[in-house]
This record gives structure tokens, sequence and C-alpha cells, in this order.
């Protein structure tokens, strides 16, 4: 995984946490509205219940009935007033953005935020498709061309390397692949597409002449040159790409990596010369 996807992960997970958080605090407080006890604290109402006054209950004292003349149209103004200021009506925009609306507003705002990382992200997934780079199908030229590029005069091999792919282009008898391969579309045309990284810590695989292999100079890993292990601490073959001929012409789909076993047999005999970087220690040679 990339730095980059490593950072898109993390922004993602950023906002989502964000999202998740104004989601909560906007819900608990939505529904803690509804009743009022929840938003007042326990020990405010022990107080109030303490501060709680008694109010007397004596007889109110008695006064004589006193005619009082009644006139019809003061009364009927004060009613008329008093049930005005009842009804008047505050717009949203009078009364500022309510502390609900604000929440609602928060989350809105987190969740597309949350969206727009994730299509960031979708996006810088996709990117290598969408530029033909690694990651799509990258074509390495015709099956005729490569087939002469890879073989030497004097019937030896030599890696065509295809940097778009990463890959190293080999020659191959697909008679007689291992049996491992057969039916894994990784030979077409007479050629095999190797991932130039060795399988122990991501090294990248140089090729040598005199012994028509690939040998890591990090920690010794050997392999021949269709990649099948031969000796060091990689725990299996070089990964290869599945391949295709389409049109006369070579095909590597460099988002389909195939891995292999250690080979128990290999395919091509291997060391055909001295090696590039020396003999491997005694277990290791006889793995
Ligand atoms: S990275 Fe190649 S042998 Fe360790």
């Amino acid at each position: 995984m990339t730095a980059q996807t490593l950072i898109l992960v993390g922004v993602a997970g950023a906002a989502l946490l964000a999202a998740l958080g104004a989601f909560a605090i906007a819900w608990r407080r939505s529904t803690g509205a509804d009743n009022w006890r929840d938003a007042v604290g326990r020990e405010t109402r022990k107080a109030d219940r303490r501060q709680a006054v008694t109010i007397p209950t004596e007889e109110p004292p008695t006064v004589e009935a006193v005619e009082i003349p009644t006139e019809p149209e003061p009364v009927a103004a004060t009613v008329a007033v008093a049930h005005e200021q009842r009804v008047v009506e505050v717009t949203p925009e009078e009364s500022g953005v309510s502390r609900r609306r604000f929440f609602n507003r928060a989350l809105a705002a987190a969740f597309g935020s949350y969206l727009a990382v994730l299509g960031v992200e979708l996006l810088a997934f996709m990117w290598p498709k969408l530029q033909g780079g690694f990651g799509a199908d990258v074509e390495a030229g015709t099956v005729a061309d490569l087939l002469a590029a890879t073989r030497t005069p004097d019937g030896g091999v030599i890696p065509a390397f295809i940097p778009e792919a990463r890959a190293y282009v080999v020659p191959v008898n697909e008679s007689t692949l291992s049996a491992q391969f057969a039916g894994k579309g990784v030979a077409a045309g007479g050629l095999m597409a190797l991932y130039q990284k060795c399988v122990h810590l991501g090294c990248r695989v140089p090729w040598c002449a005199t012994s028509q292999g690939f040998e890591c100079p990090c920690h010794g890993s050997k392999y021949d040159y269709i990649g099948e292990y031969f000796g060091g601490p990689a725990p299996r073959n070089l990964d290869r790409f599945t391949v295709e001929v389409i049109d006369d012409r070579f095909v590597i789909h460099t988002g389909a990596i195939f891995q292999s076993p250690r080979a128990p047999v290999r395919s091509v005999s291997y060391p055909q010369g001295p090696s590039c970087i020396g003999a491997l220690a005694a277990p290791e040679a006889q793995a």
C-alpha cells in the first residue's frame, strides 16, 4: 500500500469519525429535548426540591362583594390584545438558527465531506486504470518482436524489461512448463511476464546474463529465467502477471498478479554459468 493510499485511508477514517460524532451529538440533543428531566441534572433537581417554598393555606380575607359596573367595550379590547400576543409567529430569520437545525446542518456537512473523501479515494484507486499505467493492461509489443528480442544468437535468454508494467518479458516453452502454471493464463505466444519485485522483501531483482537467471542483491535469492525459485530466503517463485495475445500483440494484465510456491521441479536449467552475486549459503543452496 503506497503512502498516498495510507493518507487517503486516514483522511477517510477521520471524516467517518467526525460524521459519526456529529450524528451522535445531534441525535442526543434532538431526543433529549423531548424530556425536560433529561436536560436538567439530578443535583439541580435535588436543590430545587430543597428550596421548595410551602405556600401558607390560610383562608383569604373575605371581603364584601362589591358590584362593579360592567362595561362591555374595555373587556373585549383586553381579550383581543392577549389573543394577539399569543399567536404572533416569529420567522426563523428573526429568531436565528435553532440548535437542532444547526446540528442537522453540521451532520449533513460532515456526511457530505465523508462522501467527498470517498469519491477522491475511489478516483485515486481507479487512477492507474484510467491512465493506463501499472495496474492496467499494458501492451508490450508484437509477439514476433518480443520473441526475437528475448533470445540471443547463441540461444541464450535476455529478458525485455517493460518499465510501464514493471515486468520482465521472457521466452518460455509452454509445453515444458511446470504443472503449477498450467491453465493459469500466465503464458501466451511463447512469452511470460515476470514481476520485477523480489518476493522476499521487495527489492528489484536484476538479470544475471552469466547464470541465465534473476539474482537479488539484497539477500541473495535466486530464480531461473522464468522466475522459478532456486535458493535464498525468498518464500516462493517470482510473481508473474496474467497475459494475453490480442491481434498479435502481447498484453500484460498488471492488475492480475499470479503467485506460486517454490518450484519442486524447475522447468528450465539453472545456473548455466557463474553467479553475479556469488554462491548461496549451503542450506539455502540445497532448497
Ligand atoms: S529482497 Fe530479495 S532476497 Fe531479500
